[in-house]
């Protein structure tokens, strides 16, 4: 073999530089390093047809290169976009690159492949425009992998990474199943509905219906026919028989919603259908049989209570024979980015946007933040993020301005710990809210998402008055 053929053939492999060969000027190492690469990259010329398409391409969408070049981009990747607004036309008339946008394109088999794509223009030595370049990363293993966390971390649509909330997930089944009382405790707005929802649908009463008193929004008369009905004649305008929700929810689950505010008279009712299994429509004269499962919560502290003598201790102890207590946001700040993409897949549907995401700068504000309203309060905000939101990212101008916005360079005295720190921005959150309503604890307590009389035990806890907010 003659030394030229050597050379030759080894410049196939690694071409040494040192026998004056450019590589730049040789298409077949373009290739070969557009080749080597994972993400999937292809050229267009300016009437969008396509130059140049790598393996990774050919492995991703399933069309091999010869069948790919010279056809219109739009014919090999079919994605929504393509029609909708073609990022690569975008990108020539803008001159401006897109990065990391994903969507959706059709591979040879017509299955769905999530990609991300990045786009430039291409200038020939001129500067004159030839076409343009797009690479794209295929996303499937990202989504799989995604979607597996996501199921991992969410239980009958509560999400949730905390640790507290992944023993109450272990037993939350043996709970469901057992027919017990339940008491479930939390603040506002921490997802006590939405167990006492997951209990039902857990257990063997899951075909039978779920009904829900709110104890606290009735008086004490209309609260007890409410709860067990009442009989014709029962009062002048009790015209025909009208049964209460522990009929209606015969067979099934009754919700018993801050049962804290309960009078002490209808807990006296209330105990004895926990004890006899039976109570009396008012101007009823037979008792009847209460199949029930009764799962009751309250943002109160009943202990509190019983220890002031407003809530009867043989109640509490009926209904304290399963308890959940759902730790405050503020305590579990790894759940704050779940629940946020949470929201804003359910937001996206419900408002048609697509919104991917939020930028780092709204995250940090969003993870600073103490939560007094909870997971219904984070839940309002994203609302109103998403309505500002035009674009596919969430930016810190979309979030509500009572929101503490960060300064650079101040971070908290580094003798402040935990709860202390907590303390400090909860009650800097409150004050925001107070002042922006002058001190009208209802509206304040609206904004936040929370129960009136919680907003005033938070007041009294960190030691706002109202006078000095008013
Ligand atoms: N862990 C969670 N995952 C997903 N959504 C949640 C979670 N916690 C709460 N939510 C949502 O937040 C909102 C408030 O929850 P829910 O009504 O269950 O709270 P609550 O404790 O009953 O509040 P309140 O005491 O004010 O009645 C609901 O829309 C609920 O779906
Ligand atoms: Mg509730």
């Amino acid at each position: 073999m003659s030394r030229g053929t050597r050379n030759k053939d080894r410049r196939h492999k690694l071409p040494p530089e040192d026998r004056g060969w450019d590589p730049s000027e040789d298409p077949r190492w373009t290739r070969l390093i557009l080749d080597s690469v994972a993400d999937g990259v292809f050229t267009v010329d300016r009437e969008g047809r396509i130059t140049s398409f790598n393996r990774a391409a050919e492995r991703i969408t399933g069309f091999s290169r010869e069948e790919a070049i010279g056809q219109y981009c739009h014919e090999i990747f079919r994605a929504n976009i393509c029609f909708e607004g073609c990022p690569l036309k975008r990108t020539a008339e803008t001159e401006e690159s897109i990065i990391n946008l994903e969507v959706n394109i059709l591979n040879k088999q017509n299955q769905e492949v999530p990609i991300s794509i990045s786009t430039a223009v291409l200038r020939d030595e001129s500067g004159r425009l030839i076409g343009a370049v797009e690479t794209f990363r295929d996303l499937s293993l990202i989504r799989e992998l995604h979607q597996e966390i996501s199921k991992r971390y969410s239980f009958q649509d509560i999400v949730s990474r905390s640790e507290a909330f992944m023993r109450i997930f272990q037993v939350l089944p043996d709970i469901a199943e057992s027919d017990a009382t339940v008491l479930v405790l939390g603040e506002s707005g921490t997802g006590k509905e939405l167990f006492a929802a997951a209990i039902h649908n857990l257990s063997h009463r899951r075909k039978g219906p779920f009904v829900k008193v709110n104890c606290g929004a009735l008086p004490d008369t209309l609260l007890e026919s409410e709860l067990f009905g009442y009989k014709k004649g029962a009062f002048t305008d009790a015209r025909r028989d009208k049964p209460g929700r522990f009929k209606l929810a015969e067979g099934g689950t009754l919700f018993l919603d801050e049962i804290g505010d309960l009078s002490l008279g209808t807990q006296v009712k209330l105990l004895r259908v926990l004890e006899k299994k039976e109570y009396e429509p008012l101007g009823g004269v037979r008792t009847e049989r209460a199949d029930v499962r009764i799962v009751a919560a309250t943002h109160r502290d009943l202990e509190e209570l019983v220890a002031e003598g407003r809530f009867r201790e043989d109640l509490f102890y009926r209904l304290n024979v399963i308890r959940i207590e759902i730790p405050p946001l503020r305590e579990r700040p790894e759940d704050i980015p779940l629940l946020i993409e949470h929201f804003l897949t359910k937001l996206n549907r419900k408002s048609g946007k697509q919104i991917k995401g939020i930028s780092p700068e709204a995250m940090k504000i969003l993870l600073n933040y103490p939560y007094p309203g909870n997971v219904r309060e984070l839940q309002n905000i994203l609302e109103h993020a998403v309505i500002l939101c035009k674009g596919v990212e969430i930016q810190s101008s979309h979030l509500p301005s009572y929101l503490p916005r960060l300064q650079e360079g101040v971070s908290l005295e580094p003798s402040l710990r935990g709860k202390e720190i907590l303390r400090i921005k909860e009650r800097e959150a409150l004050l925001e809210v107070l002042r922006r309503h002058r001190g009208r604890v209802g509206d304040a307590a609206k904004e936040l998402g929370i129960h009136r009389s919680t907003l005033w035990r938070k007041m009294k806890r960190c030691g706002i008055h109202r006078d000095s907010v008013a």
